[in-house]
């Protein structure tokens, strides 16, 4: 059986209707947790867990080419994330750093586009580079959107999307009264990204974790418990199901 067989159409309004027809989620984002108890309850040390993890974004990522998910985000470092022991942060930065440079051509061949959103700033110059050299590199692809949130915090999001409205007002380009809720997305990281469709969270946890909170307003969320490093392509496919189960209503009533 191909893992999409049992994925039943569950559109949202608007949507790309090829997409529909395939009965798949346009845009799906996770939030990948559990690395850390992956590998204490293996006796390993925490960047095990991550390393493993790295596995994992590989896979999710080919098994979103598979089912033909459209817009894949994954959330790889929160803004809160800084806050770890430096040792962590190191580690995790340092995985980010071979990332760029090892699975970029093969992100190219799989047809992917990468775009990064967050605080870039605060990464070391070389990986502040290699995240532009990537969005380039990529530019063209069309197969899947990838979209890898780091250094990034919806509410940090947020504010500076006001300040940036706030300052266009003040320079008299718009009216304060013409920021409606569709002028106001462009002015987020995400302007031209289509809203999550599902929101998918391994380990066992059930919150948000300041991810996409503007965005996600609709979502269907899925918690799934199992921890990041074991996620594959059985569990995307789970989580895809579930989906289609749901009956999105968007706020109206049912008809
Ligand atoms: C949550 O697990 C995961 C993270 C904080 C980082 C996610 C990072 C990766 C999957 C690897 C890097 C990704 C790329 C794209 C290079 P946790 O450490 O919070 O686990 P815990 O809750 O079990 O402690």
């Amino acid at each position: 059986m191909r893992i999409a067989d049992d994925v039943q159409t569950n559109a949202a309004p608007g949507r790309d209707t090829a997409t529909a027809a395939r009965g798949v989620a346009r845009h799906v984002a996770i939030i990948m947790d559990g690395n850390g108890r992956w590998a204490t309850a293996r006796g390993l040390p925490r960047v095990a867990g991550h390393r493993a993890g790295v596995q994992a974004v590989r896979r999710a990522i080919e098994t979103a080419v598979q089912l033909g998910v459209e817009w894949l985000t994954l959330y790889a470092f929160s803004s809160e994330n800084w806050r770890r022991p430096a040792s962590e942060v190191l580690d995790l930065t340092g995985l980010l750093r071979h990332f760029l440079k090892s699975e970029i051509a093969e992100l190219k061949a799989q047809g992917a586009r990468l775009r990064f959103i967050g605080d870039r700033a605060r990464f070391d110059p070389d990986i502040q580079l290699d995240l532009g050299h990537a969005e380039r590199d990529t530019a063209g692809n069309t197969k899947l959107n990838l979209v890898i949130a780091l250094s990034y915090g919806a509410r940090a999001e947020i504010v500076a999307a006001a300040q940036a409205a706030v300052r266009e007002i003040a320079e008299g380009r718009f009216a304060a009264d013409a920021l409606d809720e569709t002028r106001f997305e462009g002015f987020l990281s995400t302007a031209g990204i289509p809203d999550p469709d599902l929101i998918i969270r391994t380990s066992g946890e059930q919150r948000l974790s300041n991810f996409l909170l503007w965005q996600c307003a609709y979502a269907e969320l899925v918690f799934l418990d199992l921890l990041w490093p074991d996620f594959g392509a059985e569990a995307f496919a789970a989580a895809l199901a579930e989906f289609a189960r749901r009956e999105r209503r968007f706020g109206a009533r049912p008809g």
